[in-house]
């Protein structure tokens, strides 16, 4: 039984809650703080909890002494940020000076570069670790489910992985002109960055967008168009997964999207550095952000599926068996160490989402990976001291756990 803080009430931080609110045997008390509070309120109001309703709390989460007071009067075993990518540093120290667990989806970016790494987390390692709290990073799906995917691959099916593609689909359609399905300026951040994936010991930079192929995704979504991005969890796949020889990313976007986003750019609406406007500031890709529908109003809208998995070559362990839930040939089990392919994935329906926790299945995809590892480290499946990525922890009870909370999984050979 714990006490959990959670930090940002947007399309994820809503998920996060109902999740958690779904297992009062490990979440006893719930509270929910954000920028605007009047956001938490509205969550809160859609749950009934029969263990109590959930508590709201108003926080800049940017403002260490003001999260420093809000940690020290909720007294949480652990803090869930599901704010932005900005808010990581901050709420790690934070947690440091109250002494309290901290978990998050999304890794560290400064606001005026666009740019991410795991380096600045990673560099809380030996304080985190001296002072005997848990850090863990990107428990979301990608990254999050993707790293537990390829940790899950690593120890029941290969005894070496050589490439690990990651492929991220979204075939659901929200009818809208254009919209981001999440955060819309962290979102336009990432797609218009350049492209980079890792191989024979080396990052290998792409312009953006510029790499592509055809995908034929299963469970009736067929083939789409797929492009090659920078992710963050290749950073640490690639320095946590042994002998690895390539490491790459892969997100489908519509034609529709793409050249929406090339228009902007064209335009400079995705710049992200300040421009004078009428005697103001302004920043053209949070304007944007305000001018773009709301993801979370996208919910009751969107119709479709996703699909996010992982596609692993490489030597495949003798006797390796992919369990009940596998298909393809080759699901029964390998004869002998043999050059294999794999795939292993999750399809997530947006209205199925939408009728559960009234988010579509974005969200869904991130909210639940962030409750379940919320759950791994409060019931102690996942402990340690520092700071961690997930495919450093046994991956077996957060794959169960996926099967049970609403994001069951598909495994073949192929
Ligand atoms: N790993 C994955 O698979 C994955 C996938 C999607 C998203 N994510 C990550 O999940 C996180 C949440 O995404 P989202 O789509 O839910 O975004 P969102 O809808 O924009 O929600 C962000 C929330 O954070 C709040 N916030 C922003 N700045 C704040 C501050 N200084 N203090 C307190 N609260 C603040 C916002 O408050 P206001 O309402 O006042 O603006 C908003 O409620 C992001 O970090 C995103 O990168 C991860």
């Amino acid at each position: 039984m714990a006490d959990v803080l959670i930090i940002g009430a947007g399309g994820v931080g809503q998920v996060v809650t109902h999740k958690c609110a779904q297992v009062p045997e490990v979440f006893s008390r719930i509270v929910l703080a954000s920028r605007t509070e009047e956001k938490c309120k509205r969550i809160a109001a859609q749950i009934d909890r029969p263990t109590g309703p959930i508590e709201t709390a108003q926080v800049d989460a940017e403002n260490v002494p003001q999260l420093v007071e809000l940690i020290e009067r909720v007294k949480p075993d652990l803090v869930i940020n599901v704010a932005l990518p900005y808010q990581d540093l901050p709420i790690m120290d934070a947690c440091l000076e109250t002494g309290v667990d901290y978990l998050d989806t999304a890794n560290y970016e400064p606001k005026d570069e666009a740019k991410f790494s795991y380096s600045w987390q990673w560099d809380y390692h030996q304080r985190f670790a001296d002072a005997g709290l848990m850090a863990l990073l990107g428990s979301g799906f990608d990254p999050g489910v993707t790293n537990v995917f390829t940790a899950h691959a690593l120890k029941h099916h290969f005894s070496s992985i050589e490439e690990l593609d990651i492929i991220d689909c979204n075939a659901g359609d929200h009818g809208q002109p254009f919209a981001t399905n999440f955060n819309p300026e962290i979102n336009i951040r990432e797609v218009t960055a350049k492209g980079r994936y890792f191989e024979d010991g080396q990052w290998v930079e792409t312009e953006p967008l510029s790499v592509s192929r055809e995908f034929d995704f299963p469970e009736g979504i067929g083939p789409r168009k797929i492009y090659l991005m920078y992710h963050e969890e290749l950073e640490s796949l690639a320095r946590h997964i042994p002998g690895i020889k390539r490491a790459r990313f892969w997100m489908t976007f519509s034609d529709n999207y793409l050249k929406h986003l090339e228009v902007l750019q064209n335009v400079g609406m995705t710049r992200i550095d300040p421009v004078r406007f009428q005697g103001v500031d302004i920043v053209p890709l949070q304007f944007l952000k305000a001018l773009l529908p709301d993801p979370g109003s996208l919910g009751p809208l969107t119709k479709g599926k996703t699909c996010i998995g992982c596609v692993i070559t490489g030597t495949r362990r003798a006797g390796s068996k992919a369990d009940g839930r596998s298909s393809g040939k080759g699901g029964g089990g390998g004869n002998g160490e043999e050059p294999s392919r794999y795939y292993v994935y999750n399809i997530c329906d947006h209205e199925a989402a939408y009728r559960e926790v009234q988010s579509q299945a974005i969200s869904y995809t991130t909210g639940v990976p962030a409750m379940i590892g919320a759950m791994m480290m409060l019931t102690g499946a996942w402990r340690g001291a520092g700071v961690f990525n997930m495919e450093q922890f046994d991956p077996d009870p957060f794959m169960a756990a996926l099967n049970r909370h609403g994001l069951p999984w598909t495994e073949t050979f192929f």
